[in-house]
């Protein structure tokens, strides 16, 4: 049998996704393993990976700072790892080629809405203020755009009548952890 597929996550606020992720692991659903969660400021979720004993870093991203320089890091950091897959899991900032090159083919990104509908920061937002009445999530592998890379696996979410941000979003989030943990499962199925 094949090791497990070794995933690095990056994260920039509570990490739900990433501790569903952890948790499937854990209950023996996923053949990976976490091996790093990285962030760029010091994220909540951290405390789930912590805990469970995964290693952690922290690199933020200093406003003026050198961008190019700060990619080059980010890549080490999770370059050290010698990830099999690498997962943006709430990350939210772009990285740039220095990243893309190194992980090319094993990088992927999750976005709460249907791409290419709503790219950006404020998809579920972006999503009310259009009055769609089905929004949704994706996982992608991420390219050089803004939410613009091949399509891997999408889920719909319907928005209901009353719906804010905040309450669609929590509901984006319970398929987009599904979806994530599924793609993580597959991609391990093919892990050699
Ligand atoms: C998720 O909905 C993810 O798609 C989104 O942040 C949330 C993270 O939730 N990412 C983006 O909007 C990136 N453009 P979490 O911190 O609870 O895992």
């Amino acid at each position: 049998m094949s090791d497990p597929l070794r995933c690095v996550v990056l994260i920039s606020g509570t990490g739900t996704l990433l501790q569903a992720l952890l948790d499937a692991i854990s209950a023996g659903a996923v053949a990976a393993r976490v091996v790093g969660v990285g962030a760029d400021r010091e994220a909540t979720g951290l405390a789930a990976a912590r805990t469970r004993g995964v290693e952690t870093f922290v690199l933020p991203l200093v406003r003026g700072g050198d961008r190019n320089a700060w990619d080059e890091e980010l890549a080490q950091a999770v370059a050290r790892f010698a990830p099999d897959l690498v997962i943006s899991a709430g990350f939210m900032k772009l990285v740039g080629a220095a990243f893309l090159d190194r992980f090319a083919g094993r990088f992927i990104n999750t976005h709460p809405a249907l791409l290419p509908s709503f790219p950006g920061a404020h998809a579920v937002r972006d999503a009310l203020r259009a009055g769609v009445k089905v929004t949704g999530c994706t996982v992608f592998a991420v390219d050089e755009g803004v939410d613009t890379g091949p399509i891997i696996a999408q889920t719909p979410v319907p928005v209901l009548p009353g719906d804010d941000e905040a309450r669609l979003h929590e509901r984006i989030k319970q398929e987009e952890r599904r979806l994530l943990v599924d793609v993580v499962r597959e991609w391990s199925q093919h892990h050699e």
